[in-house]
Formats: C-alpha cells, sequence, structure tokens
C-alpha cells in the first residue's frame, strides 16, 4: 500500500483550489456557536426576553426563583411547583462546615470572585456523583447550586471581617436571606424585593463570555460545580461583570460635573474603554440599565439620594454625543453598582452577586447542553513556525 500524501487526505482541498474555511472573526463575533431556546436579544430596539416573556414584566412581576425556573425548565411553575422549589432551596441553603472551614484558610485580603471560584468547585469533592441523563440528579445540583451559591458569598464576607458566618434564616425569601446573611440584620422589604429585581435581570443573558465558558466545560460532561466554577472564573473579568465594581471607581476618579467632559475626552483619546459602556449586542442603551435606574431611584426616594448618580446621569449625557455615534451606550454594569451601594453592599461583592444571578442562567445553559451535546472543539488558523530542525542546547 503506498504511503497517502497528507496533502490528499480525506477533507483537504486539492492543489490549487479555494479554501472554503470560514473566516476569522476575533471573538467570535456575529459567529452562532450554539442554539439555544432560552433567552433573546434584540439589540437595535434593546429589547430582552427570558423564555419569550420580557425580562422587565419578570422583574416587576416575578421573583428570582421563579425566574431561575422559568430559565431552567422552559415554562413558569405552576404554584405548587413553585412552592416545592422554594422549598427545597430552602432546605439546601447551609454549606458543609467544611466548607466554612476551608474558606477561612483563604487570604482575608483575596477577592470574593477568587473565593466563590474555589468554593463553588469545591462542592464537586461533596457531591461528585455524575448522572447527567437523572432528572433527579440535575434537579438535585440546580437546587444545590442556586441554595448554596449566595451562602458561600454571604459566608467570605463575614469570615473575612474575622467573624463565623450566619445560618440562613429559613423563614425568609431567597433575596432576603442572603442580605440577612451579608449584614447580619433582616432587611427593609423594599430593599429587598429591589434586590431580588436586580437577580432577576442578571439571571440570563445568552451566549455572553462566562456562559459560553459554562457551555464549553459542560459539553466535556463534567459536573455542574465545575461548569459554574469555570463561568465565575469567566465573569471575574473587567470585561465582563468585574466592570461594575471599576464604574465606581471611574465615578470617583471624575469626582464633579465640570470634570466629567474633559475625563471622558481624555479617557477616548488615549483610547481607554469608558467602563459600564459598550456590549457586543446592544447597539442602543441596554434596557438592564434602564430598569437599575429605576430601581435606584425607588431606593433614592426611600433612603435618600446619593449624588453619584448625579455625575453617572452626566457620564452618560455627556457619552451619548461622544461614544453615541459608535452605538456604544451604557450597559447593565453601569448603574447596577449605584443599587448596591445604596444597599450599603461592599463593592468587591457586586460581581460575585452578578453570579449569584447568573447561576440560573449558567445552569439553564448546562441542563440545555446536555440535551444535545457534542463537545465543542473549534479549529484555530496557525500561525506559527513552520516545522524546523531541532537544535541542540549546546548549541543555541
Ligand atoms: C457584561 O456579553 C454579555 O452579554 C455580557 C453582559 C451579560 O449580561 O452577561 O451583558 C455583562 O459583560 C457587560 C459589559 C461590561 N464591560 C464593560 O463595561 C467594559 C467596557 N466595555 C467594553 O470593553 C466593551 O464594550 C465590551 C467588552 C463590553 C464589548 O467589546 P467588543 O464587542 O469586543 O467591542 P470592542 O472592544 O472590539 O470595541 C469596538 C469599538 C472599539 O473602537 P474601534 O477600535 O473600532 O475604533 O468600540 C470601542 C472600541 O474602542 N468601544 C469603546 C467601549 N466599548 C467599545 N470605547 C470606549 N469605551 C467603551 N466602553
Amino acid at each position: 500500500m503506498p504511503v497517502s500524501d497528507p496533502a490528499a487526505a480525506p477533507g483537504a482541498p486539492a492543489e490549487g483550489a479555494a479554501s472554503h474555511a470560514p473566516a476569522f472573526r476575533p471573538g467570535l463575533e456575529g459567529v452562532p456557536a450554539t442554539q439555544s431556546a432560552i433567552c433573546d436579544i434584540d439589540g437595535r430596539q434593546g429589547h430582552l426576553t427570558y423564555r419569550g416573556y420580557d425580562a422587565a414584566i419578570l422583574a416587576a412581576q416575578s421573583t428570582f426563583l421563579e425566574t431561575a425556573y422559568l430559565l431552567i425548565w422552559g415554562e413558569l411553575p405552576t404554584a405548587l411547583q413553585l412552592r416545592d422549589f422554594e422549598h427545597e432551596v430552602q432546605m439546601h441553603r447551609r454549606v458543609s462546615f467544611r466548607i466554612r472551614d476551608m474558606m477561612k484558610s483563604f487570604p482575608a485580603q483575596g477577592h470574593p470572585m477568587d473565593a466563590l471560584q474555589a468554593s463553588a468547585a469545591s462542592l464537586g469533592l461533596f457531591y461528585s456523583r455524575r448522572a447527567l441523563d437523572n432528572p433527579e440528579y440535575i434537579y438535585g445540583a440546580v437546587v444545590r447550586l442556586l441554595a448554596k451559591i449566595p451562602t458561600m458569598v454571604a459566608a467570605f464576607q463575614l469570615i473575612r471581617k474575622g467573624q463565623d458566618p450566619i445560618q440562613p434564616r429559613d423563614d425568609l425569601p431567597y433575596a432576603a436571606n442572603f442580605l440577612y446573611m451579608l449584614t447580619e440584620r433582616e432587611p427593609d422589604p423594599l430593599a429587598a424585593r429591589i434586590f431580588d429585581a436586580c437577580l432577576i435581570i442578571h439571571a440570563e443573558h445568552s451566549l455572553n463570555a462566562s456562559t459560553f465558558s459554562a457551555r464549553v466545560t459542560a459539553s466535556t460532561l463534567t459536573d455542574p460545580y465545575a461548569v459554574v466554577a469555570s463561568a465565575v472564573g469567566t465573569l471575574a473579568g473587567p470585561l465582563h461583570g468585574g466592570a461594575n465594581e471599576d464604574v465606581l471607581a471611574m465615578l470617583e476618579a471624575i469626582g464633579s460635573e465640570d470634570q466629567v467632559a474633559p475625563w471622558l475626552d481624555r479617557a477616548i483619546a488615549e483610547r481607554q474603554k469608558i467602563m459600564g459602556f459598550g456590549h457586543r449586542e446592544y447597539k442602543v442603551k441596554d434596557p438592564r440599565a434602564v430598569i437599575l435606574q429605576r430601581l435606584a431611584e425607588q431606593l433614592f426616594d426611600r433612603f435618600g439620594h446619593d449624588p453619584l448618580y448625579d455625575l453617572a446621569r452626566k457620564v452618560e449625557e455627556v457619552a451619548a454625543s461622544r461614544l453615541g455615534p459608535k452605538g456604544i451606550y451604557p450597559n447593565v454594569d453601569f448603574y447596577s453598582g449605584l443599587v448596591y451601594r445604596k444597599l450599603g453592599i461592599p463593592r468587591d461583592l457586586f460581581t460575585p452577586i452578578f453570579a449569584i444571578a447568573r447561576t440560573a442562567g449558567w445552569l439553564a445553559h448546562w441542563k440545555e447542553q446536555l440535551g444535545a451535546n457534542r463537545i465543542f472543539r473549534p479549529s484555530q488558523i496557525y500561525t506559527g513556525a513552520v516545522p524546523r530542525e531541532w537544535t541542540p542546547l549546546e548549541a543555541r
């Protein structure tokens, strides 16, 4: 049998034939990487739907757990289904003392997103059985992750202050219980309701970087704790969820309304990214930024105004003439920090809170990926050296 010519291998283009390889798109812009029925974004009209329901309506009418159920199972729950789901989540809120002890060994100055990524991954040590074709296993993993992620975020907050984490309160709903575990005080009902609405609007956003990461990890058929841990690590970056922290730092650096225009002009001239602005999908203002502004204003009416909000609105107004023509407007991260700040939440917990909410979306994508799985394994365009001779060490 003759030695085969690699150039003549099946699938290789014949000599002289044009290559039909798809064009390289940095950041996979515009490249569909999956099919999904979970969420739809109309980036020209500024409209967001979860399973066909307007996210703004869900933020006003639903609860985070009901929305999570909708995202993950595709339909709104009946009253009985919701009651059972809420009960199950409530029953699984506690985390093992071993995980709390592990968190006590984390450096107090470490970022809470790193603590969360490590803690989420550690759940796999306790619940490692992989029965991905068993609906009860899927249900149990969904419940555990939704229940335990907020407890772990709150636990690290207390641990790094030198305190012991407090136990969840079974009589409090999801959002109120998280605020309670964080502050050791039962929250005002309006504050809890607004926080729950924040969780709803952060719960899902199609194939963003962290969800893509979750789907890639899911496609290897690993366990759901590894899926969520990989997504948490991806969300942490300043181009993604981490931007909400940086927005407040930017507003403080600008300092006053008369500094907005010169500050923005300098930043744009230096080709800096304005934090909380721009989006791959939206060419108009992110509809979630509009909702967050309304939520912030409700909080200010009740608990007092925040002058940083006036500064933020001035930044939005001045940026409109500089960045608006390029389709760059405020995204979800621009106003969320102002809401959390008014709720008394420390700045470096803004992104972990995003992760609490987005766990619902990651789990919905995990389940959807398992339903029609094929491992992600894209190709690349090789740009390295042509084959070359090995040079022995003494000859280099
Ligand atoms: C989230 O994908 C999602 O859905 C994410 C998210 C979710 O819910 O999961 O919505 C959450 O991650 C919100 C985004 C948070 N990040 C930031 O706020 C950081 C600042 N924004 C960006 O860096 C940027 O807009 C991204 C990362 C959000 C989007 O990046 P793209 O689509 O890759 O765009 P790009 O960086 O290639 O920019 C295209 C052009 C460039 O100009 P030119 O070189 O073409 O002249 O737009 C400019 C950029 O310089 N540009 C900005 C800008 N964002 C884009 N210029 C100034 N400030 C900005 N913020």
